[in-house]
């Protein structure tokens, strides 16, 4: 029990942390759009009104800011805007879409404020340094005329510079909710049977079935997946979003899936911490695909060896001695293709002389600025198989970017994704 208390204890207060920095954010955010207005030279009259309206507009958007402090207080072990009981979610939804959306635009515009304003300062100097110049030489009524014009349009400029996080963050939430990329790839494997050749996977991964991913949305990529007529379907973990009861919705819509030679399955951190494990194995079976926990099962196609290996969820840390003793006892004989939630471990896959390993995890860095090819985010920070397709030697991986999301309902630049892979062989 004492046990249970310090554990409420530090999750209200990380929660309060969390929440602080939020408050901190919107109170510059607050300041910045009444400094704003106060520095546009409107007159006295129009001020005060739109500076009312500003701060009506942020109250009503920090009302779920509000909730979340309360829940923080009075009961941290519930997460209201993330997820509610199944009955509270219609109500839940908008909340939670009102918070992650504002407070993610927010956090963007905090962010990008200090370079906009410095930009903006350097604008004032020039355009001062110019006024003095032109004092000179110009009739005072058309540098009045030219100033007003000026102010108009600064004015503009600033209010859309100020909106632009957050339309991205709006556009992040549209584009994770009704997004799906099919991605179309074929993976060389040298040595691979003629029998093989050309055998297509369908791969879904991090559906995470919950507020943001319903029963329906998963149909519909049931419905994608199964037009792309795959001789078999990887499904590569996070199949839940944090509860055990997402189990019943996932499978519904899941066991539509028709394959030649079978849906397989491993499993994802998000449903070891929703201890589903059992259950999910339990009805996998049920509805006739399988679970590979630490486990293989060979495919005969025509008479070539399709080798089918599943692990449980390898975090980072001695990543590869994990995956060694997870496949400790499986045979790798004919063609392997290895699920793996994250791509941690592909070095050590690649050692072991797996052909093909898929993977997701990482959500392709779900908010990513892309710098050409380069993807910049903070999943960056835990492995470099952000996405798509890599090799080490002549092992192959494939990171899947993922159906549903984590934390903010949000994609930016990581669409959703459907893949499929054709073997090829070289
Ligand atoms: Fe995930």
């Amino acid at each position: 029990m004492p046990g249970t208390i310090s554990q409420l204890i530090y999750t209200a207060a990380a929660r309060l942390v969390f929440a602080a920095l939020l408050v901190f954010v919107q109170y510059y955010f607050l300041r910045a759009a009444v400094r704003t207005v106060k520095s546009l030279g409107v007159e006295k009259r129009k001020e005060r009104p739109l500076i009312s309206t500003i701060a009506v507009i942020f109250a009503a958007a920090n009302i779920p800011l509000a909730w979340f402090i309360i829940e923080s207080l009075f009961s941290p072990q519930k997460v209201f805007l993330y997820s509610p009981s199944p009955e509270s979610e219609a109500f839940a939804r908008p909340l939670s879409y009102l918070f992650f959306v504002w407070n993610m635009g927010s956090i963007m515009f905090a962010a990008a404020a200090p370079v906009a304003m410095g930009c903006f300062a350097a604008f004032q100097f020039l355009r001062r340094r110019r006024r003095l110049e032109a004092d000179h030489s110009v009739e005072n009524d058309s540098i009045q005329a030219v100033d007003l014009s000026r102010r108009r349009f600064l004015k503009m400029a600033l209010s859309a510079a100020a909106a632009m996080p957050f339309a991205a963050s709006f556009y992040g939430a549209v584009a994770a909710r009704f997004g799906k990329v099919v991605e179309r790839v074929i993976v060389p494997i040298s040595g691979l049977p003629a029998k093989l050749d050309g055998l297509t996977i369908v791969q879904m991964s991090d559906i995470h079935v919950g507020l943001f991913m319903s029963e329906s949305r998963v149909r519909e990529c049931v419905e994608i997946a199964n037009h792309l007529k795959p001789d078999l379907v990887a499904l590569t973990g996070d199949f839940l979003a944090s509860r055990r009861d997402q189990v019943a919705p996932f499978m519904n819509a899941i066991s539509g899936l028709q394959t030649k030679y079978g849906v397989f399955g491993c499993l994802g951190n998000h449903d070891e911490y929703a201890h589903s494990e059992r259950l999910l194995v339990r009805e996998f079976d049920r509805v006739g695909f399988k679970m590979l926990r630490n486990e293989n099962r060979l495919i005969d196609v025509a008479g070539a060896k399709l080798n089918v290996i599943g692990v449980d969820f390898i975090g980072k840390n001695n990543n590869g001695e994990k995956l060694k003793s997870a496949l400790d006892g499986i045979s790798l004989e004919g063609t392997t293709l290895l699920l793996c939630h994250s791509p941690y471990p592909f070095d050590q896959a690649a050692k072991m002389g797996i052909d093909l390993m898929l993977s997701g995890h990482t959500h392709g860095g779900q908010i990513t600025l892309a710098l050409g090819d380069f993807l910049l985010t903070p999943a960056r920070l835990a492995t470099v198989f952000l996405s798509g397709l890599f090799r080490i030697a002549d092992s192959h991986l494939y990171v899947n970017r993922g159906l549903g999301t984590t934390g903010p309902p949000i994609r930016i630049g990581a669409p959703p994704e459907i893949t499929h892979i054709t073997l090829k062989a070289v």
